[in-house]
């Protein structure tokens, strides 16, 4: 089996805040992540899919179309914008990187042979990372 991986890049506001509990609740849970005016990531977004080479083209996915994959299901959508406003997928959902993945997953994993996509995988810093693989 041979592993592809596509890596790309959005940049979003977030706030991390569960709206079922209190303001210091929050704040004791969450700390400066649930600041009621929001903050920034650059996020890197690693998405890895599976497969064995076609004997026509040598690829196990076209690189190219896999890029263009990802961008019209997730960092279109997400890029500039507000995960706790604006994102239709993401409504009702913390947005932490943890529930982030597994929403990234689902949209790609919709548009894909099934077992087709491995792993997904988001860096909110360069020290802080979260892999899914679907299960
Ligand atoms: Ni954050």
């Amino acid at each position: 089996m041979v592993y592809l991986t596509r890596i790309e890049r959005f940049n979003a506001a977030h706030r991390l805040f569960n709206k079922n509990w209190s303001a210091e609740k929050n704040k004791e849970v969450f700390g400066k992540c649930a600041n009621e005016n929001f903050h920034g990531h650059n996020y890197y977004l690693h998405v890895t899919v599976k497969g064995m080479p076609d004997e026509d083209t040598g690829f196990i996915m076209n690189a190219k179309e896999l890029s263009k994959l990802i961008k019209s299901e997730v960092t279109e959508h997400l890029d500039h914008s507000n995960l706790n406003l604006d994102v239709d997928f993401l409504q009702d959902v913390i947005p932490s990187t943890e529930n982030l993945v597994i929403a990234i997953w689902k949209r790609l994993a919709s548009k894909l042979e099934p077992k087709q996509l491995h792993c997904v995988k988001l860096f909110e810093t360069e020290n802080i990372f979260v892999e899914y693989y679907g299960e």
